[in-house]
């Protein structure tokens, strides 16, 4: 549990095309990580769109429209599917804003003044699809040589700023030796310990033929990588010596997808080093999702839309599904059949059925009214597993946390099943009874609260139906204790379900 400011960062998404559902599931996993440390302290979250570039200019010159107002056109997708899924970012920055833009140029400057950028020539490829610089000896076939893209590349020979990127390397090499857990998961600190293991070649950091992307002084624009990994101490008023840059850095967590972590994890903190700033706390790189297996792609017509998938699911399923799916760091494969397993089986039989079955009883034999408070066996159970999901969040084990949540709600329906409420009316043992509600509501309380930072309209849902005011929002270590369900409060149950049963299509 934290008790200082917590600042988790997702990609700054290329607003090259309309968000999908991988876009989505980083998104989710900065917000969850947010919401929880929220509640236990302050957060940040920042997210936003990676604006520059030749792709973009590309992509822009096709439609027959200048960058800005092609960017400006589909900046709104990107903050819309934010707020479907219920993402509440602090800050959602954009590279072509006048404030990224001049911090840009004053870390540049501070960048030569540490003694790192030399003018050089650059004489080599260039992956527009990927933003990337590629050595000869690193092609494939004389394509790039991403896996994920093996497109063609093009020549450069251009007079560019470097960045002395290898100078970093001891350095570096010293922080993952010392700091084993800082990149996770081990593959992804693996891999990246290997390259660096491998060699470091300094980096081209600006394009002189290029005019879509923060200008330099004496001209060119600022290589699009570097640009938008500033975004994230930007966002912050670094290169204004702002005050939220006091608070919040270094970023606590990083979130990344597993194919751009060398940029995380090797080019940016040795440029932060460069400035003379501490490198990121820890860098999760997240897996892939795939669809059966194949990537995600245009050309093979399988992208999911997040809109749509909501719009049938509701954002909260699939808010859950991405993240009880698999481990944060594994690939997993995307379908519409899993999706409704959970809706209907975890979602609906498990959660949703037991508020409904335990508010209907509460109806029945109480009037809905919650009864006196009285221990519960369970009361130390739900203790203690509240402070565990806590720890597995703090480890961005997501998957674990609904797992242990899921136990809970799990206990709650056994219990319903073994005491036999209706046996305990019908025999008159209202002592009993009382006992066994009571348990039930604050059962339910303490779930809304748990599942709040991954399904908060969920969270709400029960909260209301629990006749609470407001939503679930005040801290673990003092919400999360047995018995804070209030005797005599008037519940209200919903005639819906939370989770009405999904159907395949016929
Ligand atoms: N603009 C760069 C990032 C710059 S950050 C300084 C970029 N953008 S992106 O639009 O391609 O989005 C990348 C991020 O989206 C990935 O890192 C990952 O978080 C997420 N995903 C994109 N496709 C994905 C899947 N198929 N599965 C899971 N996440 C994926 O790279």
């Amino acid at each position: 549990m934290s008790d200082r400011a917590f600042y988790v960062t997702t990609p700054i998404y290329y607003i090259s095309g309309s968000p999908h559902i991988g876009h989505v599931y980083t998104s989710v996993a900065a917000d969850v990580l947010a919401r929880y440390h929220r509640a236990n302290g302050s957060a940040f979250l920042l997210t936003g769109t990676d604006e520059h570039g030749q792709k973009v200019a590309a992509a822009a010159a096709q439609a027959g429209m200048s960058p800005q107002a092609w960017t400006d056109s589909l900046v709104t997708k990107w903050q819309a599917i934010c707020a479907r899924y219920e993402v509440r970012y602090d800050d959602f920055i954009r590279t072509t804003e006048p404030r990224h833009a001049r911090q840009c140029v004053e870390v540049f400057e501070r960048l030569k003044q540490s003694g790192d950028v030399y003018l050089g020539k650059y004489a080599g490829w260039y992956c527009t699809n990927d933003e990337t610089f590629w050595l000869e000896s690193k092609l494939v076939d004389g394509r790039c040589p991403n896996p994920e893209c093996g497109r063609e590349v093009q020549w450069l020979s251009e007079d560019n700023w470097f960045f002395a990127l290898s100078k970093y390397r001891d350095r570096l090499l010293a922080h993952y030796r010392e700091r084993p857990g800082w990149l996770r998961p081990e593959r992804a600190y693996n891999e990246m310990l290997a390259t660096l293991e491998g060699g470091l070649e300094d980096l081209c950091i600006s394009r002189v033929n290029l005019d879509w992307g923060v200008p330099l002084p004496g001209g060119g624009v600022m290589y699009v990588w570097l640009d938008a990994l500033l975004n994230y101490i930007t966002a912050l008023d670094y290169g204004d010596d702002g005050a939220l840059f006091r608070t919040f850095w270094p970023a606590n967590v990083q979130l990344v997808g597993k194919e751009i972590a060398r940029f995380h994890t090797i080019i940016w903190p040795a440029v932060l080093w460069s400035l003379g700033l501490p490198a990121p706390q820890r860098v999760f790189a997240h897996g892939w999702i795939t669809i059966e297996g194949q990537k995600m792609s245009k050309s093979l017509g399988n992208v999911i839309d997040p809109f749509e998938i909501a719009d049938r699911f509701g954002a909260d399923s699939i808010r859950y599904f991405l993240l009880r799916e698999a481990p944060f760091g594994s690939d997993f494969s995307f379908g519409e059949e899993k999706v409704r397993l959970r809706r209907n089986g975890d979602l609906g039989n498990d959660l949703g059925n037991l508020v409904k079955r335990s508010l209907a009883m509460l109806t029945r034999y109480r009037d809905g009214r919650v009864p006196a408070r009285s221990p519960s066996a369970l009361g130390t159970r739900f203790e203690t597993l509240g402070r565990r999901i806590g720890a597995q969040i703090d480890e961005l084990g997501f998957r674990d946390a609904l797992e242990s949540i899921w136990e809970l709600v799990t206990a709650l329906n056994r219990t319903i099943d073994e005491k036999k409420p209706w046996e305990l009316h019908k025999r008159g043992d209202e002592p009993a009874l009382d006992a066994l509600l009571y348990e039930l509501c604050e059962g339910l309380r303490w779930l809304a609260h748990a599942i709040a930072p991954f399904m908060p309209a969920t969270a709400r849902g029960i909260w209301a139906q629990l006749g609470l005011e407001g939503e679930p929002h005040g801290a673990w270590a003092t919400e999360l204790v047995w018995g804070g369900l209030e005797p005599g409060t008037q519940t209200k149950p919903s005639a819906e379900g939370l989770f009405p049963r999904i159907d395949a299509p016929a």
